[in-house]
């Protein structure tokens, strides 16, 4: 294949071949093709788009990269849940034990923090001890002993997205459809999944500032799911205020940990329940007395274990990351909460350490907020709408003006 006719082919807006795509991926993968020209193509694809038949190929390439899961013949049903992102939202580290309680395998590769919204690793790295890092073989084992695994995506599964997501992050070409379609998706397939639920979310903390943007991606991967033989359905959740009442790693695992022994709050609740439902048999009620009569915490118990954390630690999450500053933000009137601007809080969350500003940098677990006030709840004036937990003064100080304007009360 000449690489430069097939970059202006897609220029022109073009359909490109499977073969094509493939010949791209494949070259890309092994190195043969340069970062310049790839980046030239994800340039084009961004301007011009995919058809869905196009973005079919790519997806199905990239999953091929690397490694797919395998399984034993009589295994139950393997299902799992993607979410594009939010800020607060620890979904997964309540759905993928409360899921392991019904009769079906949760073997769920999740990611880090992505710009302002939290990575599920990082949240499950700060239970002491809590190994990520599983290999195939041990992840497998664990899944037919306890039914989940929450592990990160190993060197063999989608060496292309791995390659093409670092190219893109640097050349303005992360928000193309096709290509968000094609990276989540085939890391996704890679699982070898039966269902697959998604969580799309739009407003001012998600990826899709609008419904109809994230009706759209949700729309176009649930068409390559499905012609990959994955049973798909999908959420669109809004994000304009944080997901339940905690932003920041060990503060998000704190609330999960309420959740799993039957409290929490009842937005975060309420999605969790909505969206196990609609991958597993069991019903949404039998999944609230999972979280209800401790069937639910007794697996997450047995995940942490099985994954080498101390899951005596859980429930004192919260002293074993304290960070030195807990500042109260106190209301400067009485009235009723009428927006919280998660966008704002992710983007303050980030800068006190909790999220990275590069990829190398390491997250500190103990800083964020808690007790954050939700939308339509009524506030008393000098009374407490959250509390920032800072590392130090300085960097309190530069979230301080951000984060009061990011409570509008009237
Ligand atoms: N998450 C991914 O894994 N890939 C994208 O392209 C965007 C979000």
């Amino acid at each position: 294949m000449h690489v430069p006719s097939l970059i202006e082919k897609k220029r022109e807006g073009v359909e490109l071949t499977a073969p094509e795509i493939a010949a791209l991926i494949d070259g890309f993968t092994r190195g043969d093709i340069p970062d310049y020209q790839m980046s030239a193509w994800a340039m084009a694809v961004f301007f011009r788009g995919m058809t869905a038949v196009e973005t079919q190929h790519l997806t199905k390439t990239m999953m091929q990269s690397g490694r797919t899961l395998a399984y034993p013949a009589s295994s139950p049903p393997k299902v799992d849940k993607h979410s594009t992102g939010g800020v607060g939202d620890k979904v997964s580290l309540v759905l993928a034990p409360l899921l392991a309680c019904d009769d079906v395998w949760v073997p769920m590769i999740s990611g880090r923090g992505l710009g302002i919204t939290g990575g599920t690793l990082d949240k499950l790295e700060s239970i002491p001890g809590f190994n990520v890092n599983l290999d195939e073989r041990t992840a497998l084992a664990q899944l037919e002993r306890i039914g989940v695994f929450m592990i990160g995506q190993t060197a063999d599964i989608c060496p292309a997205d791995k390659r093409l997501y670092a190219l893109r992050d640097v050349t303005g070409t992360v928000p193309s459809q096709p290509l968000i379609v094609a990276s989540i998706m085939s890391k996704k397939l890679a699982e070898n999944l039966d269902r697959l639920v998604l969580d799309v979310k739009f407003g001012r903390g998600a990826f899709m500032k609008t419904r109809a943007e994230a009706e759209e991606l949700a729309t176009s991967m649930t068409d390559v799911g499905k012609l990959m033989g994955v049973q798909m359905s999908h959420l669109l959740s809004p994000m304009d205020e944080p997901l339940g009442r905690t932003v920041g790693n060990a503060l998000e695992v704190a609330e999960c940990v309420e959740i799993l022994q039957g409290g929490g709050p009842d937005d975060l609740v309420a999605l969790i329940l909505d969206l196990g439902a609609q991958v597993s048999n069991a019903s949404r009620a039998q999944f609230w007395q999972w979280l209800r009569d401790g069937t639910a915490w007794e697996k997450f118990v047995q995940l942490v274990e099985a994954q080498g954390g101390d899951a005596g630690a859980l429930e004192k999450i919260g002293s074993r990351h304290r960070a030195p500053i807990s500042h109260p933000l106190l209301a400067p009137k009485s009235g009723t909460l009428r927006s919280v601007d998660a966008e704002a809080i992710g983007r303050a969350s980030v800068q006190l350490g909790g999220g990275r500003q590069k990829a190398n940098d390491n997250v500190d677990f103990a800083v964020g907020f808690s007790g954050v006030g939700k939308i339509g709840q009524p506030v008393v004036r000098n009374e407490p709408i959250c509390v920032v937990h800072a590392r130090s003064q300085a960097s309190l100080a530069s979230v301080l003006a951000q984060i009061e304007q990011a409570f509008v009360i009237d």
